[in-house]
């Protein structure tokens, strides 16, 4: 299937419906929420005392709450016990929508582990409960089409960035289809993944049929991942392990077992001079700088038509002036931490090589405590600059001539990514053919490039970007149920 096109006349960019008294309530209910903060107490079952790590803040840097990982014996425990769902599927799709019920009911709990633990902004922590909510009641209400044979166990490994919503929805995805679930959230946000299976089974999923399995992918992802008893992996996270997750399916799984996987991206923006001005810096630095630019969906390298690239980028530095940068907790936080010291470190060597080269057109200050990082606008000649996806609030800019379109586009193809895509113009033969010409799973005219909502803007990539289908679209519980050839995945 070919790209979506997504422009502000189909769908909203937040997509979220909350009210605003809703999200107050919510947020005073997560002040003085009492969230158990181990592990191990929220899940009973199926831990063990393995090693016991910290639970990190990224905001401060400190420890608040203790996680035990799966020992090699609590991973055999998983495997040897996990079932698929036999449920009719009436039955599965009413214990969904139980759950997305538990889930709403306990906002408060998790946007104080989302602050916590993510680093999620306020504004950030409502939409990804709403897109957790959606994910269960789109794929309970898509269960229908899906009720037949062969079900089995699928592995799904999800992503610190939105340790809630695509946690939730690659394990809802397998459920709908009447498979069991093996779920290995990512290291730093196991507590959001310990409530939610928490709710998930007091909704009445069976506790065989969804086991929490916590620990390092070098150790236990690698376990589930090339077991026979395993019939399908789900994956969210960077293109190199979704290779590595290839690779030992192939060694200990069937060889028609589906590897669905999301994985990263170089994502572009397109600016020309007939843009408007003041609606295209908005959407850039939403693109670029929202959830501290750790959305697989972020822009990366903007183009902006020479003609109005002066003017364009003292405006983006304008918008980059109004941020305040600092506590999750707090109202007025535009931007939180990144994820961990590890990320910030690679984030402020990459800005720091552009300030040595005199590359570097502005940073915003950070907070020193906590793992912080300024948002910042570096100049490069095109997206060939980019090494790697950088993983936080950096922005690319770059400039074209007119005559040149074509060339940017065939480079913006080349990287071989091909996840999100952003287009500002108001020539309407120029938004046909340039949207015709990128490969990109995910194209948004007019409108920034994040925050895909489920149910109508189907997400996923092409080429390095992933081996589809869309979450959050028709195409993808089928992947769940039939044991196809793998997709392709380059
Ligand atoms: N679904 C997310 C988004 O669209 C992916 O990062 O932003």
């Amino acid at each position: 299937p070919g790209p979506d096109i997504f422009s502000p006349s189909r769908g909203n960019s937040s997509g979220h419906d909350i009210s605003s008294r809703g999200v107050l309530t919510a947020i005073e209910a997560a002040r003085n929420t009492d969230v158990p903060l181990n592990a191990t107490s929220l899940l009973a079952a199926h831990l063990s005392a393995g090693e016991s790590v910290p639970a990190v803040n990224p905001a401060t840097g400190e420890a608040f709450g203790t996680v035990s990982n799966a020992s090699a014996e609590d991973v055999e425990q998983a495997l040897s016990a996990a079932r698929s769902w036999s449920a009719p599927v009436e039955t599965r799709a009413a214990v969904l929508n139980r759950a997305a019920d538990l889930y709403e009911a306990n906002t408060g709990a998790f946007f104080n582990l989302l602050a916590r633990e993510a680093g999620k902004t306020l504004s950030d922590a409502v939409g990804e409960v709403r897109e957790a909510v959606d994910f269960l009641r789109y794929y309970a209400d898509q269960a229908a089409k899906h009720s037949e044979n062969p079900k089995g166990v699928f592995t799904c490994i999800s992503p610190w960035n939105f340790p809630l919503a695509i946690f939730s929805g690659q394990i809802a995805a397998a459920l709908a289809t009447g498979n069991g679930v093996l779920a290995k959230p990512a290291e730093q946000t196991p507590l959001i993944a310990a409530l939610a299976v928490k709710l998930l089974h007091e909704a009445g999923v069976p506790r065989d049929a969804l086991q929490l399995v916590l620990g390092k992918g070098s150790v236990v992802g690698a376990a589930l991942t090339s077991d026979a008893r395993v019939s399908g992996v789900a994956f969210t996270g960077s293109t190199q392990t979704a290779l590595n997750i290839r690779k030992a399916m192939a060694g200990g799984m069937a060889p028609d077992a589906p590897l669905i996987a999301e994985t990263g991206g170089l994502n572009a923006m397109i600016i020309d001079s007939t843009a408007l001005p003041e609606q295209a810096a908005r959407d850039v630095c939403a693109s670029a700088f929202q959830s501290a630019g750790q959305r697989c969906s972020a822009l990366r390298c903007l183009y902006v038509q020479e003609d109005i690239a002066d003017d364009f980028i003292a405006m983006l530095q304008g918008v980059m002036d109004e941020y305040l940068l600092g506590n999750p907790w707090e109202l007025t936080t535009d931007i939180g931490p990144v994820i961990d010291k590890a990320a910030k470190a690679t984030i402020d060597q990459h800005v720091e090589t552009a300030r040595k080269e005199g590359r570097l057109i502005k940073q915003l200050d950070a907070p020193e405590t906590g793992h912080f990082v300024g948002p910042a606008l570096i100049r490069v000649s095109g997206i060939k600059d980019l090494q790697r996806e950088i993983f936080g609030p950096v922005l690319h800019v770059a400039t074209f001539r007119a005559e040149d379109l074509d060339k940017v586009i065939s480079d913006i193809n080349e990287t071989g990514y091909g996840l999100t895509f952003g287009l500002h113009s108001r020539i309407t033969k120029r938004v046909k053919d340039v949207s015709q010409a990128i490969h990109a799973g995910n194209i948004y005219v007019n409108r920034n490039q994040i925050g895909a909502v489920v149910g109508s803007q189907p997400f996923g990539g092409e080429g390095l970007s992933g081996t589809g289908p869309k979450a959050g679209g028709p195409n993808y519980l089928p992947r769940f149920k039939n044991r196809a050839a793998p997709g392709t995945y380059a």
